[in-house]
């Protein structure tokens, strides 16, 4: 039974010292160094070697217990599980391991999304079935021509997008987008993507499985830092520009000019994630897609996942023709084309107006959950705000720089809430303030209010 445990900890490092410990244990599993059953000094022990209250340890344990890393049972002390989480057959550009049960989840992706309107797509779904009188055979490879046109004219009302039904290829989601892009792109000699940091964890990993590597580059208030991407090797660069992931900050006029000239001046790919288009509530006008300044540079990409549920694996991507015989070879290797009704029935969503009307209902809903965000943090979190645009699922909250951010995500879970610090959206140790994710748009108003709540007391009780 160690007694001890050498654990390097940093006090200049800026992250905090539970996120560092939490971090070197679950490293130490996950390498087998630490092995299944092995018993862990006790959180007083290891506060005292390692000079940090005991409160840090107890929250770093707790935190990695609720992971599955950890179990810890009543005078047996705390051990590694017997059984690791199963990482490997968790789609990685989720966020749904293995989790206890809490009353609020707050977390962003995943089944936190806003309720799936059924009747409407039974509706368009039995029509696109009665009018199609096809769907035994192969898709055509780029998507059915009536979605793409209905995308095409959707696309450029809603967001200014510049693009031809021709050059609007329909996908399995995002995720099977960003994976057909990364072939593409490696076949076509580029080894290198940019990304947002903070930014989306899954992505960078799957990017990183699909062979190329990540190059992270800051995000600030005005989104990405131009000057920052500019200084590295990368000749491709994915960003979300109309919100950022998960600051949820807008890309200024003066990055979107600067952006789009360092593609021009060195050839360089845009991949624009558009992951919660359609989903604007703020006051001012959402800003026209970047791929409308440079349709020759950037590939957008929009899905449905947000608007209408995960479950429909249905993206689509407006490429720049020397990328899209890439893409369509990527994915003729894949899947021979995407479900041709799910196509359908989404045309028919679109056409028919139901779609416009389903996402100002939504728009309405996630507006009224951050209403009630901006509303509980201001009255119950001194100090915090609500970073960035009024805009889709979720809202990015800046805790004052001395809250401890892994110890309110442990507080937070001990009350029942499931919520992530921003520290995990980092591609590194991070000197930014401490802050918290919020998924706030599939909760009852009542959830987003009581939810803060339980976070706020979380930091009170440090
Ligand atoms: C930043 C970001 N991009 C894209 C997606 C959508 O991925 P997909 O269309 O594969 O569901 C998500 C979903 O959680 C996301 O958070």
């Amino acid at each position: 039974m160690p007694l001890h445990m050498s654990v390097s900890v940093s006090r200049t490092s800026g992250e905090s010292l539970t996120s560092q410990i939490q971090k070197f244990i679950r490293e130490e599993i996950e390498t087998g160094i630490l092995r299944p059953g092995t018993r862990l000094p006790a959180s007083r022990r290891l506060a005292e070697d390692l000079s940090v209250a005991r409160s840090v340890v107890v929250d770093a344990y707790g935190q990695l217990t609720a992971e599955g890393y950890l179990e810890s049972r009543q005078g047996a002390g705390t051990r590694v599980v017997h059984h690791l989480p199963q990482q490997s057959v968790v789609p990685v550009l989720l966020d749904n391991g293995r989790e206890p049960a809490v009353r609020w989840d707050l977390r962003t992706g995943g089944a936190n999304t806003l309720p799936f309107p059924h009747t409407v797509w039974l509706t368009a779904y039995q029509r696109a079935l009665q009018d199609s009188g096809r769907g035994h055979d192969y898709p055509p490879l780029a998507g059915e021509a009536v979605l793409r046109g209905e995308l095409a004219r959707l696309l450029g009302r809603w967001h200014g997008v510049r693009a031809a039904p021709g050059k609007i290829v329909v996908v399995g989601g995002f995720a099977q987008g960003l994976g057909l892009l990364c072939t593409a792109l490696r076949e076509a000699g580029l080894e290198e993507v940019a990304v947002e940091d903070p930014g989306h964890p899954g992505q960078r990993r799957f990017i990183t499985d699909s062979g190329m590597r990540t190059v992270a580059v800051p995000v600030d208030e005005e989104g990405l830092d131009v000057g920052a991407l500019a200084a590295t090797s990368a000749r491709v660069v994915l960003v979300t520009p109309a919100h950022q992931f998960p600051l949820g900050v807008t890309l200024s006029e003066r990055r979107r000019q600067e952006l789009v000239e360092w593609a021009r001046d060195t050839d360089s790919w845009i991949v624009e994630d558009d992951y919660d288009g359609g989903l604007w509530y703020a006051r001012t006008p959402r800003p026209l897609a970047l791929q409308r300044l440079a349709p020759e540079r950037v590939v957008y990409a929009g899905t449905a996942s947000k608007l209408l549920g995960p479950g429909l694996r249905l993206g689509w991507l407006a490429a720049p023709d020397e990328l899209l015989d890439g893409i369509l070879h990527a994915k003729v290797r894949q899947d021979l084309g995407t479900e041709s009704f799910t196509q359908l029935a989404f045309a028919e969503l679109l056409r028919s107006g139901l779609f416009d009307r389903h996402v100002r209902r939504l728009a309405k809903t996630a507006s009224s959950r951050r209403e009630v965000l901006e509303d509980a943090v201001r009255r119950h979190l001194p100090g915090a705000e609500v970073l960035g645009a009024a805009a889709g699922l979720h809202a990015y909250v800046r805790l004052p720089r001395k809250v401890d951010e892994a110890a309110v995500v442990a507080g937070a879970l001990r009350r029942s809430v499931l919520v992530r610090g921003g520290a995990g959206f980092h591609s590194g140790p991070t000197r930014d303030a401490p802050a918290l994710v919020v998924g706030h748009a599939h909760l009852p108003r009542v959830g987003v209010a009581q939810a803060t709540e339980e976070i706020a007391a979380a930091v009170t009780a440090r």
